[in-house]
């Protein structure tokens, strides 16, 4: 079976590793990375990291509003695949390189294969959600993550080919924990003690994009005494240069720039607490037990909350710190299935063929 992946951003790169190791045991896989993200600690790190192989095609899009990057992405796309005649187009998430990858393959009747599909925060201010919703509805064969997933397909009439096989993701950081606990030396170089620090990430638009919410966000760290480290998202750096806000006077703060995956995990594992908006740091902190504090106000990962393991805690300065400050000790379920969805997905792709 030969099968074209679609990737783009930074989320993408770590959910295909542990699939593209295992489809590529017995297929041909032809990655197409469209350059949605291009800074070397955005991207090219991982491929080197994880192991990734390089991508037959690069279609350097770069950054730009929606219409002109999936456009684009939409434009070249379609000669690969011509070219190509793939049995299957694969894509991961939500990003605007899942949207085109997905519409692309689906006009030309190629089937679509959507992994962490199902996933909905409904709240269609996001991109993301519609992004989400356009690519379930075009998708051939739907590789949930969890069982809400799978009931919100079901809810939107979408029933065939729906598989939950568990969260990529969950494979991907199972693989690589005890690597980066022998690789990785990011608490050392920055001095960072184990428990002793919360860690923060904060990129997503609906936040960024709005100076009062960035602004409580900032408050509310301001006020947190614990020392936070914080690799920044170049998104998040432009909007704060762009507000003239300089995040160096938050007391106890270390800034440093995007880490690569194994740096991450460290982080993650070791961290006192996470503060974050990002989906897949949501689910890393639940798989490593590290309590979650998210800063919006909904979650497409509804399964963390449970018992508080992860708190929704919006963008008020008050919810913000009451979150952190509360006490947690949530139980912690498998409820991201069993570490083995990529080879899952390849032997239900297989069976289908
Ligand atoms: C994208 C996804 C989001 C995902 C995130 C993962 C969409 C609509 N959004 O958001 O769902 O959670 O990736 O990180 O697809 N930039 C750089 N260098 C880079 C990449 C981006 O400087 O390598 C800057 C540019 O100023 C760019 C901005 O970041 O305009 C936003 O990048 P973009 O890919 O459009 O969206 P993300 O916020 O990264
Ligand atoms: N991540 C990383 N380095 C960083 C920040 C995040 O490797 O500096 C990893 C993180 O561990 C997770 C993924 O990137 O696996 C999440 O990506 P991001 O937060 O950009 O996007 P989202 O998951 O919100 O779409």
């Amino acid at each position: 079976m030969k099968i074209i992946t679609v990737l783009g951003a930074r989320p993408q790169f770590i959910k295909a590793a542990p699939v593209s190791r295992v489809l590529r045991e017995k297929h041909t896989e032809i990655i197409v990375h469209t350059g949605q993200h291009y800074d070397p600690n955005m991207s090219d790190i991982f491929f080197e990291e994880l192991n990734i192989p390089k991508p037959d095609y690069h279609l350097a899009v770069g950054s730009g509003n929606h219409g002109k990057q999936t456009g684009e992405m939409l434009q070249k796309l379609e000669e690969i695949v011509l070219d190509e005649k793939p049995d299957y187009l694969l894509v991961y998430g939500d990003t605007n390189s899942t949207l085109a990858g997905a519409l692309v393959a689906a006009k030309l009747h190629i089937p679509v294969i959507h992994i962490e599909a199902g996933l909905r925060s409904f709240n269609k201010k996001m991109p993301e959600e519609i992004n989400r919703i356009m690519t379930d509805h075009v998708s051939e064969y739907l590789f949930c993550p969890t069982d809400t997933a799978v009931e919100n397909l079901k809810n939107e009439n979408i029933t065939r080919n729906v598989f939950n096989i568990g969260d990529v993701m969950y494979d991907a950081v199972l693989y690589n924990r005890a690597i980066a606990e022998e690789k990785s030396t990011i608490l050392e170089e920055n001095g960072l003690s184990k428990k002793e620090y919360h860690l923060i990430t904060i990129h997503r638009a609906e936040n960024t994009d709005d100076v009062q919410i960035m602004q409580n966000i900032l408050e509310a760290f301001s006020k947190i005494d614990t020392v936070k480290v914080w690799p920044l998202h170049p998104r998040t750096k432009n909007k704060l240069a762009s507000y003239g806000i300089d995040v160096n006077a938050i007391p106890n703060l270390k800034l440093i720039e995007p880490v690569g995956y194994l740096d991450m995990l460290t982080l993650v594992s070791n961290a006192k607490k996470i503060i974050t908006d990002s989906g897949g740091v949501q689910k890393e902190a639940y798989f490593m037990k590290v309590p979650c504090i998210t800063v919006r106000e909904q979650t497409e990962w509804v399964e963390t909350l449970e018992e508080d393991a992860n708190i929704i805690a919006g963008t008020s300065v008050e919810k913000i710190l009451e979150a952190v400050q509360k006490n947690v000790s949530p139980s912690y379920k498998d409820v991201f299935g069993d570490g083995m969805a990529s080879e899952k997905i390849v032997e239900i792709i297989e069976t289908q063929s």
